[in-house]
C-alpha cells in the first residue's frame, strides 16, 4: 500500500489526482465514502479529475461518459446523435471499459492505495 494524503485533504464531493509510482490516480469523497481509481478516462484517457459529479457517477468532461465510483462501472454513455454540429463517431470509438478502480484504506487518519505496481 502507498501513502497518499491525509484524510483531512479529501473534501467531500472533491475528486483529487495524486501522482504516486508515475501512476496518476484519483481520490475523491462522494456521500462520505473514499474511493480510489485510475485517474485516466476507460474510455480516451481524458483526466476524470478534472470531471464533475452525478449522483454516484464522475462524468468524464471530455464526452461526458459516466462511472460509477462505488462499482467502477460505465452507466452512462452519452448518446451519439448525428446532428449537424457534429460529426457520428464509428462503434469502436465509442466503446469503454470500466474504471479502473484501486483498494483504499485508511490507517490513522492517512489514506493509503494499494496500486498495481504494488501487489
Ligand atoms: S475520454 Fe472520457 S468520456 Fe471520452
Amino acid at each position: 500500500m502507498f501513502r497518499v494524503c491525509n484524510v483531512s485533504e479529501i473534501k467531500e464531493n472533491s475528486l483529487n489526482k495524486f501522482t504516486i509510482e508515475k501512476k496518476d490516480i484519483l481520490v475523491g469523497k462522494r456521500n462520505g465514502k473514499l474511493f480510489a481509481c485510475d485517474d485516466s478516462c476507460p474510455h480516451r484517457g481524458a483526466s476524470l479529475h478534472k470531471g464533475i459529479y452525478k449522483g454516484n457517477n464522475v462524468v468524464c468532461y471530455m464526452h461526458g461518459y459516466e462511472f460509477d465510483v462505488v462499482t467502477g462501472k460505465l452507466t452512462n454513455m452519452k448518446s451519439w446523435k448525428k446532428s449537424d454540429t457534429w460529426i457520428e463517431q464509428n462503434q469502436a470509438w465509442r466503446e469503454s471499459g470500466n474504471l479502473i478502480m484501486y483498494e483504499i484504506e485508511i490507517k490513522q487518519n492517512e489514506v493509503y492505495v494499494k496500486i498495481p505496481s504494488n501487489q
